[in-house]
């Protein structure tokens, strides 16, 4: 049973369904959706565009505080799990609903399989690295990403015959899409002044925001906003703009930095429109944890307006300087790619595009050295 609740697990979740259900594979797979996220532009342009199969059933929990929603996803998980009965587990990342499904399906005995594990900030104040560390103790099965994870698992007592480094599923989901992926011309089309997003010399940056730490206290946000606001007026900014975020910049009243026809706001795009944009960006701007690895695959630089990394590979191999949300630090980072160009990294090893077909390989043999199914 694989488990998806939030827009970062579609894309790791398409290539894996694809594998699971290939001819090579004996495994039965169950799509869970647990409906964390609910909104069309989070939820399905993802299924349609990645080919991820409708789900076999949509807990809908919806949005709530983080205790309401992680305990709403284990309510109505449990009794799936009772009818279902799947020989295992998969879940993905470090949303609420990989947490809460981990944790109910390992006290039912049923062995759970953590995709992107090892991962870690260090910073406990991200709840997302709470969910991490605590799906990584009760996994019995970790796929690796990068190397630095290794080390991370076993400095926390995780056996090391249960980690196996097998590559990036978004990688995956990235290279199977960049054809379909649409122009900025194309995305752009409706914007009245695209010709200046549109300069070949000039060219545009993308901006995304969502963190709750950057989010969440009107000051920080203002800072980084009217800092923004600043830098867009040397590189134009497209702004895909996360629910939550939007809601922020309206209840914080930081919509003044965003009136300026240098930055254009978007509703959240879906998978084809973000990899178009970011693969044509000068440079990306950004909070999210994918976006970090992506750039890095697209050989695009990003500034990372974030105090840590979870993935230090995209800022060692990769395109990626974490600068956090000092205005002096970002406008420095930002000119630094303006003036070289910006980091030129590499693909780190194992991104190539087949991760997902080990990770099914090695969860086959798994269930057949274990006979439970
Ligand atoms: C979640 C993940 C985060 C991931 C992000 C990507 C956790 C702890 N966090 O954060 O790791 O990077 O998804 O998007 O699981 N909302 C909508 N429509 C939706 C979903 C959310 O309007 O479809 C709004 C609601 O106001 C909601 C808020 O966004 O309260 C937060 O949503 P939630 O799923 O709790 O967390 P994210 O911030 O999206």
């Amino acid at each position: 049973m694989c488990i998806v609740g939030a827009r970062p697990n579609f894309m790791k979740i398409a290539p894996i369904m694809a594998a699971l259900r290939s001819e090579q594979c004996h495994l039965d797979a169950f799509l869970l959706h647990t409906g964390q996220h609910y909104d069309k532009s989070m939820k399905h342009c993802f299924f349609d565009q990645l080919g991820i199969p409708v789900p076999d059933m949509d807990l809908e929990v919806g949005s709530g505080s983080h205790a309401v929603q992680t305990a709403e996803i284990m309510q109505r998980f449990e009794p799936v799990l009772d009818e279902v009965k799947p020989a295992m587990v998969l879940v993905v990342g470090d949303v609420n609903s990989t947490i809460a499904c981990a944790l109910v399906a390992t006290k039912k005995g049923i062995p759970v399989v953590h995709v992107e594990a090892g991962l870690r900030s260090y910073d406990r104040d991200m709840p997302e690295e709470v969910n991490r560390v605590l799906t990584d103790q009760i996994s019995d099965m970790h796929f690796l990403t990068e190397k630095s994870a290794h080390e991370n698992l076993l400095r926390e007592g995780i056996d090391d015959s249960r980690i196996h480094f097998v590559g990036n599923v978004m990688i995956d989901t990235l290279k199977n899409n960049l054809s379909k992926a649409v122009t900025p011309e194309q995305i752009l089309s409706e914007i009245p002044n695209k010709a200046v997003f549109l300069n070949s010399k000039t060219g545009y940056g993308v901006l995304t925001l969502h963190r709750p730490s950057n989010v969440d206290n009107p000051e920080v946000l203002a800072r980084l906003l009217e800092t923004l606001n600043e830098i867009s007026k040397t590189l134009p900014l497209v702004f895909p703009i996360h629910p939550r975020t939007a809601q922020k910049i309206k209840e914080s009243g930081c919509e003044k930095y965003l009136d300026t026809d240098r930055i254009i706001q978007l509703a959240p795009l879906a998978y084809h429109e973000m990899l178009g944009l970011n693969s044509k960006a000068r440079l990306v701007l950004t909070d999210s944890g994918g976006i970090q690895e992506e750039t890095t695959a697209l050989g695009v630089p990003c500034i990372t307006l974030r105090e840590n990394t979870e993935r230090p590979i995209t800022v060692d191999e990769g395109t990626n300087t974490i600068v956090g949300t000092d205005p002096v630090k970002i406008r420095a980072a930002f000119d630094n790619v303006m003036q070289t160009g910006g980091k030129a990294g590499k693909v780190p090893e194992l991104w190539d595009g087949k991760a997902a077909v080990r990770i099914v390989e090695v969860m086959e043999k798994w269930l057949t050295d274990n006979q439970r199914h």
